[in-house]
Order: C-alpha cells, then structure tokens, then sequence
C-alpha cells in the first residue's frame, strides 16, 4: 500500500506514521528526518538543508525530490511506504507522480490530519524526541514516563531547534501557502482522505487505521 500524510506542523504525521507503519509493514519516510539526519552527520546534503530547517523555510524542490527518487527506488519500498512530510509543493507532488509512473506505481490513500492552527503551537514548542530511536513524546500530552528519557530504549529526549514560538510562525506561513493547495490537487484526483487530528491520538490512529483498511 502506497500512503501519502498530509497535514500542517505538528499535526500528527510523524507520530501517527510511527504507528501505521508497524501495523501495515511499510517503510516510514520522512523528508524531515532525512534532512535532520543528514545535518547532524554534517553531510553536504545536511549543510544545505541546514540553511533553510533552520529558518523554518521549505528546502528547494530538486534536493528534496532527489532525496526521495533514491529511497523509493531501494528495495523495501516494494511491498509499500508511507511518505510523512513530501510532497510540500505542487512541483514535489508533479515530481512524485513520474517517478510513481516510472515505477509502474501509483498512490493508493493520501491521509489529511486536520487540525486547527491554535493547536499546533503548544503541540510543537512541548514536542521531545528520542535521540537515539527518534520516537515522539510531548510534555502534556504524551509525556515519557520518566522525564527527559525515551520509554522504548532509555535514549535521551531534545527539542528540535525549529520548535520555537517563531520558526513555528515561518513554518506555518510556509504550509499555508505552498502546502495547503496541494489538497485539492489530490482531492480532484479522488485520493484525499480528510482524518480528524484533534481526537487523542490513540483515537486518530484507529481513524487512519479502519480508512486504510477500507
Ligand atoms: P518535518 O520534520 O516534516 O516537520 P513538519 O511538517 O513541520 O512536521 P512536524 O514533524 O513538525 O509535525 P508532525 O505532523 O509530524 O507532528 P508530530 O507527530 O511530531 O520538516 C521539518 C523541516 O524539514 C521543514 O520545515 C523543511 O525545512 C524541511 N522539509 C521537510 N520535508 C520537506 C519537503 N517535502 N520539502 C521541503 N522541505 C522539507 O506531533 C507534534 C507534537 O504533538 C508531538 O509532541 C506529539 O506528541 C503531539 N501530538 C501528536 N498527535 C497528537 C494528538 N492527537 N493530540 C495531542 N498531541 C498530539
Ligand atoms: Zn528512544
């Protein structure tokens, strides 16, 4: 099954796909973590994202559609995946539809986690990730059991540093004008799914999970 997360920051898509994924048995990739990924190695690829996560502004299209062209052509990707933050702009989702033909493949769901902007500031400043796994917690609404440390493997929680009052506002302004309008290029393609994001979240995953089971 071939599954795209749509939604604004802090919505839910990483959380939510951390927990389809183990339950469909398809690779989680996110254009994010790639990019965080290749900066904390310090790659040349990380250098370059850097400029621009950094201020909370999307990465240019030809990085990012690069990035995924070479994962979705290696070899777990074959039963399946779950794209979590791409495509973020029109020229992303027209880029994403060639490398899908190229493939002989098609999107079968794409999942919008809706959610009003007055939520996603406290969801995003409370948000803490393992460093060693990457797993999500936040402080209120999914706290670790014990403060600052993962619950799967022990690692040491941070904040990311575009989880600030002001990168969430360029962040936010970024979604809203080139992201947004990408809803209704799938919904005229008939394969938007609309999943309400402000339900708990074990609720929003039975949600997704009985809408991807059809
Ligand atoms: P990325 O990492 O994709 O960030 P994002 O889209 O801003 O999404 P987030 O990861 O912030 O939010 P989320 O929806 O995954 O929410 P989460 O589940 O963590 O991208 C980062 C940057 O990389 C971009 O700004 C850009 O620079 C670059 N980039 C990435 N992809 C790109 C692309 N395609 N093109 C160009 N540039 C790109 O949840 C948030 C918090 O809320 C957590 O603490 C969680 O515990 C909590 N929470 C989740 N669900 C609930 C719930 N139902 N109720 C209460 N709390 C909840
Ligand atoms: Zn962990």
């Amino acid at each position: 099954m071939n599954i795209l997360f749509m939604g604004p920051p802090g919505a839910g898509k990483g959380t939510q796909a951390e927990r389809i994924v183990s339950d469909f048995g398809v690779p989680h990739i996110s254009t994010g973590d790639a990019f965080r990924l290749a900066m904390k190695e310090g790659t040349a690829l990380g250098l370059k994202a850097k400029e621009y996560v950094d201020q909370g502004l999307l990465v240019p299209d030809e990085v990012t559609n690069g990035i995924v062209r070479d994962r979705l052509s290696l070899p777990d990707c074959e039963k399946g995946f779950l794209l979590d933050g791409f495509p973020r702009t029109l020229a992303q989702a027209q880029a994403l539809d060639e490398m899908l033909a190229d493939m002989g493949r098609k999107i079968d769901h794409v999942i919008n986690l809706k959610v009003d902007r007055s939520f996603l500031l406290a969801r995003l400043t409370g948000r803490r990730i393992c460093k060693s796994c990457g797993s999500t917690y936040h402080v209120i609404f999914n706290p670790p059991k014990q403060e600052g440390v993962c619950d799967k493997c022990g690692g040491e929680l941070y904040q990311r540093s575009d989880d600030t009052e002001e990168k969430v506002g360029t962040r936010l302004d970024e979604y809203t004008s080139k992201t947004a309008p990408l809803l209704a290029y799938y919904g005229d393609k008939g394969l938007l799914r609309e999943v309400d994001g402000e339900k708990d979240i074990d609720a929003v995953t039975a949600d997704i999970a009985s809408l991807l089971r059809g």
